[in-house]
């Protein structure tokens, strides 16, 4: 590859810029041209691409966000979509493409690749949703508001012997949830991998507070269901009002996490190498600590394991 383009895609994630600046900042290293789309998929369709030297991604690393913005193309589900932004690409002599976003944005890259362009998939989401990588960009940083948050709310729910629900982010996945939820000591972890019973809820919320506990934290990724809705079944069970949070896209923004940080940064000049070595069609991922490549068609069709284990771990401890 000669010229190459970055682009972000779906939900924002903190570290996206990061991994903008390590794409931009490794490929101009390694004496590339590179370039980059604005606004996704979208700018890909409407040919909103620009080229980019070092300083045009200065002062970015610590910003959440994406300087590039992001969007949910619908036109570049259809095939001609994806034929006019691959045709945009090679009309300015771009052969690869680094897109960094989520499971939609991958499927994207996907079909790119199978168009000719060659194609790295970086994994930017809050959500840690994307298999073959144990981490995801954003993920660290969107815990840490999490935990931030029911270090806060725990301060005021013992003030008052108060229990919480709080509702956290994550569609198809709890990780949000179970790391933060294992971090913070909530007393109950509800996500949408594991079955779970209200009346045992209600019945472990009431018996927190028979213990003399002086509180009670309810953690509920958004893929289960409302948190307001969880709380007002565990009133009819127990007579308990607890106070409902719901962070929403808060959790989506703010400076990254210096892991976050690190890691998109390792991500976004592997990818590069990728590109150079000739690897087209792989979505880049850490796994054990290694960096790793896995053919976008495997991570497309696979779904994320759920640490159980860590599950179970984080019940254990909040007795
Ligand atoms: O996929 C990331 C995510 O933040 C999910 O956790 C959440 O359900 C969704 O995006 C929210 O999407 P939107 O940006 O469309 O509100």
């Amino acid at each position: 590859v000669k010229k190459i383009a970055v682009l972000t895609s779906g939900g924002d994630s903190q570290g996206m810029n990061a991994a903008v600046r390590a794409v931009v900042r490794s490929g101009l290293f390694h004496g590339l041209e590179v370039y980059a789309v604005q606004r996704g998929y979208a700018g890909l369709i409407n040919d909103d691409i620009r080229q980019m030297d070092l300083r045009s991604v200065g002062d970015i690393i610590q910003r959440g966000g994406t300087i590039l913005q992001t969007a949910r193309c619908k036109e570049f589900m259809t095939p001609e979509g994806q034929q006019l932004g691959a045709d945009n690409l090679r009309k300015r002599g771009i052969d690869g493409l680094v897109v960094i976003g989520g499971d939609g944005s991958y499927q994207g890259a996907n079909k790119l690749s199978k168009l000719g362009i060659k194609t790295m998939g970086l994994p930017g989401t809050i959500d840690n949703d994307i298999p073959f990588t144990d981490l995801t960009i954003g993920f660290d940083t969107a815990v840490s508001i999490v935990v931030d948050a029911i270090n806060k709310l725990r301060d005021t729910m013992s003030s008052h012997e108060r229990s919480s629900v709080v509702e956290v982010m994550g569609r198809h996945c709890g990780d949000i949830a179970l790391y933060a939820g294992l971090a913070s000591g909530a007393e109950t972890i509800l996500v949408p991998e594991v079955p779970y019973d209200l009346d045992e809820v209600a019945q472990r919320m009431a018996g927190n507070f028979e213990q003399g506990k002086r509180h009670s934290i309810v953690l509920v990724a958004e893929g289960v269901g409302k948190g307001e809705d969880i709380a007002n079944e565990i009133t009819k069970r127990n007579g308990i009002e607890p106070r409902v949070t719901v962070l929403g896209h808060i959790q989506r923004g703010g400076a990254p996490t210096h892991n976050d940080r690190i890691l998109a940064s390792n991500l976004g000049d592997f990818a590069v190498r990728k590109l150079i070595e000739g690897d087209s069609g792989k979505a880049c991922g850490i796994i054990k600590g290694e960096l790793t490549v896995t053919d976008i068609d495997t991570v497309v069709h696979s779904k994320k394991e759920f640490n159980l284990e860590l599950y179970e771990l984080a019940k254990r401890l909040s007795q």
